[in-house]
């Protein structure tokens, strides 16, 4: 039987050492804010976005809350973040995705401070992640490379493939993987041969929302697989995007849904928080 990877103990861990340097900070005289902007009422966007604050809470940082009407404009949005990037006491912008139709998101997240982008989705981000310079990277794939190191996973040499090419996870998966000196293949939905293709994978990485899609088939024996996907089966509850029943018995280790990569999302933002105060020399 696998390994099953406890994403929730990890991040535990994550976010008690975050905790720690929060203290020491604090005693240097230094603070930590972080700005969470919601515009409209989406439920699932108000939980995340409550679990975000809770998570600024608990390792000792300062966050501001921002909830705008489901009408807000474009212009009114993009005047906050300005304002938000002029504030010296403001480490953090973080604008809660997706927004409503009438605003256009990449122009919200380009109007972002590279230096508080604590999400990683600024250009600038993801073009420093690309060519190895110091940025914000996104917090899903990079609490993805930490469940890999912190269960002893080795990384380098490995062949891993990446299902979903998303801006969030795919693709910054696959730079992340490729910085860890992993050969990397993305795969998705146009990919022939699929199952054939994510059978060679020595990690199996799957961000593509679709529940229970990935099963015995698609997975070699004594493979990782690390199940990005937040879905809901047929009865309403919730499910990765791997077949865990099926998969898992096959696995050298495995992420359950929930309780796997979901709660890193949120030990990586904060640790984001905290390593603004590096980008952000005063
Ligand atoms: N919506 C779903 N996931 C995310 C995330 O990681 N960051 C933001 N800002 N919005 C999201």
């Amino acid at each position: 039987m696998a390994h099953i990877i406890d994403g929730k103990a990890i991040s535990l861990q994550i976010k008690d050492e975050l905790k720690e340097k929060v203290s020491a900070l604090k005693q240097e005289g230094t603070g930590i804010t972080l700005a969470v902007v919601q515009v409209g009422n989406d439920p699932a966007s108000a939980v995340y976005v409550r679990n975000k604050k809770k998570g600024c809470e608990y390792i000792g940082i300062g966050s501001l809350s921002y909830e705008l009407p489901q009408e807000t404009t474009q212009q009114e949005l993009i005047a906050l973040i300005g304002q938000l990037n002029g504030r010296e006491d403001v480490n953090g912008i973080l604008v809660q995705l997706p927004l409503p139709e009438h605003i256009d998101e990449d122009a919200v997240i380009r109007a972002i401070d590279p230096k508080k982008d604590v999400d990683g989705f600024h250009p600038q981000s993801v073009g420093a992640l690309s060519i190895g310079q110091p940025g914000f990277v996104s917090c899903t794939p990079a609490g993805v490379i930490q469940l890999l190191k912190r269960s002893g996973i080795e990384i380098a040499g490995k062949e891993c493939v990446v299902l979903g090419r998303s801006n969030i996870v795919g693709k910054p998966m696959a730079l992340l993987l490729l910085r860890e000196n992993a050969t990397v293949t993305i795969a998705h939905s146009k990919t022939r041969n699929l199952r054939e293709v994510t059978s060679r994978a020595d990690i199996l990485i799957t961000a593509i929302g679709r529940p229970k899609m990935i099963t015995r088939d698609y997975v070699k024996e004594g493979a990782v697989v690390i199940d990005v996907g937040i879905n809901r089966d047929e009865n309403g509850k919730l499910c990765g995007d791997v077949d865990f029943q099926e998969v898992a018995p096959l696995c050298s280790a495995i992420t359950p849904v929930p309780g796997g990569v979901g709660p890193m999302t949120i030990a990586m933002l904060l640790s984001n928080c905290l390593e603004s105060v590096h980008l952000q020399p005063r």
